[in-house]
């Protein structure tokens, strides 16, 4: 296997908040999301079946709670799959009804640019 390598993603200041792009890097198609807290890489592809997942919608979902209380929560940090509408979790990748999860990589954040290796 091959040593891992950077790919530029955008500069800083060309993803804000609830935005995404899209590249192509070693011949994977990932998805780069800036969650706010955070920005994440993940493999644009659906692990259910095989879905462009990173097209899919952004929102968020139900908080655990008590009977009959209803909280939203994680607002534009769940992504749902365009296909089947599997919904996950960028922050770590997890299915929220299944044990599968996306695969991830690591993001770097250097010379307010940034950068995902594969
Ligand atoms: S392919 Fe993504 S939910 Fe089915």
């Amino acid at each position: 296997m091959s040593a891992k390598a950077e790919f530029f993603v955008a500069a800083l200041d060309d993803l804000p908040p609830g935005e995404r792009r899209i590249l192509s890097a070693r011949g994977k198609s990932i998805g780069v999301f800036n969650l706010g807290s955070r920005i994440v890489a993940v493999l644009n592809i659906c692990p259910h079946a095989l879905a462009p997942v990173c097209l899919g919608a952004l929102g968020g979902t139900t908080l655990p709670s008590e009977p009959g209380e209803f909280i939203w929560g994680h607002e534009n940090q769940i992504l749902r799959c365009p296909w089947h509408g599997w919904e996950f979790d960028l922050k770590s990748g997890q299915c929220l009804t299944d044990r599968r999860r996306l695969k991830r990589y690591p993001v770097i954040i250097r010379d307010q640019a940034i950068y995902v290796e594969v």
